[in-house]
């Protein structure tokens, strides 16, 4: 991480005063309207354009020298359940640990990822899953696993500390590497889902800060800057190797995640089956209509902000950020 991509970066604690100040000031509900007006705050204050512009700039730098984006200490003995606001607490709970379901097979994440970018892009194997020696044996870790390895061991002790339990948990097991003789398609493929993933992690994160303050605020906060950060180089990277991919072959990969998902319900590792998983594991049918509301609209919200950025990732930016891309799709 260059210095000047650290110090753009929003931290956390001065972020949030303003809104703290606003919270502290309201009742312990939130209406729609303050829900609605604080997820366009957030998004305006952590996917700015230089942010996102910044954290993609990061990524050939992190090629050569990998260095985990540092957080700020987290006042774990401040946190209490009297921190959330606006949402039940035992649908943030459920949420909480959906997310830590979701977010412990990194390792297969990782690996499966490396497998998919190995002959294509070295470096970006490297990034994603490390070094493996002549006989697969992981023997560095990437750096995106560097940084996503500490997201279940902090949302553990966050669950614990708020439920005064530890979370009982589902294991849930990475899709592993499935070539299919097309490693061009199979990286595209696979590296939409992983887009959309850190998308979903973003999404939702910056959705639990609206209903949360203090203490417990800033470590929600950290966890949305690192998804951030990985949604941003997954995209921008896919967007350079890819240079002809267009919304005709994104939905062309969505329709056929659409009929395998048909043909097959149980089949692990489709965009929809992910979806659906999600939705089971965060407990959504569980959530107010007004909940439901504020999280799709934070979708929105966060899609528009990327989709804007996405607009001035022109192949002479790509190119000046990343180089020339190989051998083109
Ligand atoms: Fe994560
Ligand atoms: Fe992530």
């Amino acid at each position: 991480m260059n210095d000047s991509a650290t110090l753009s970066q929003p931290t956390a604690q001065h972020l949030d005063q303003p809104i703290e100040a606003k919270l502290n000031a309201q009742s312990p509900t939130l209406s729609l309207h303050q829900s609605f007006q604080q997820i366009r705050d957030l998004v305006q204050q952590y996917l700015r354009a230089d942010i996102l512009r910044d954290r993609l700039a990061d990524l050939p730098l992190q090629w050569q020298t990998p260095r985990p984006r540092p957080w700020q200490k987290i006042r774990w003995t401040e946190i209490n359940r009297e921190q959330i606001i606006g949402l039940e607490a035992d649908i943030f709970l459920l949420i909480l640990k959906g997310a830590i379901e979701t977010e412990t097979p990194i390792r297969g994440y990782t690996q499966a990822s490396r497998q998919y970018l190995t002959k294509l892009h070295p470096a970006m194997a490297e990034f994603v899953g490390g070094t493996v020696d002549e006989n697969g044996h992981l023997v560095r870790l990437g750096l995106w696993e560097l940084e996503e390895k500490r997201h279940t061991p902090v949302l553990t002790k966050l669950y614990t500390q708020l439920a005064g339990q530890p979370p009982v948990l589902k294991p849930h097991v990475a899709r592993p590497y499935q070539p299919t003789g097309d490693p061009y398609q199979d990286l595209y493929r696979h590296g939409l889902h992983r887009v959309a993933t850190e998308y979903g992690a973003t999404c939702l994160y910056l959705w639990l800060m609206v209903y949360a303050t203090g203490a417990l605020r800033t470590v929600l906060a950290e966890l949305l800057m690192d998804e951030i950060n990985h949604m941003t180089k997954f995209w921008g990277f896919g967007r350079w190797l890819f240079p002809t991919a267009s919304l005709l072959s994104l939905a062309q990969i969505l329709m056929r995640a659409f009929y395998e998902k048909l043909h097959n319900p149980h089949r692990q590792g489709s965009l929809c089956h992910t979806l659906h998983r999600m939705k089971k594991v965060l407990g959504w049918p569980q959530w107010s209509w007004q909940h439901r509301l504020t999280f799709l609209y934070a979708l929105g919200q966060v899609m528009k902000c990327l989709w804007q950025w996405n607009q001035g990732l022109t192949s002479a930016e790509l190119q000046r950020l990343l180089g020339q891309p190989l051998n083109p799709m």
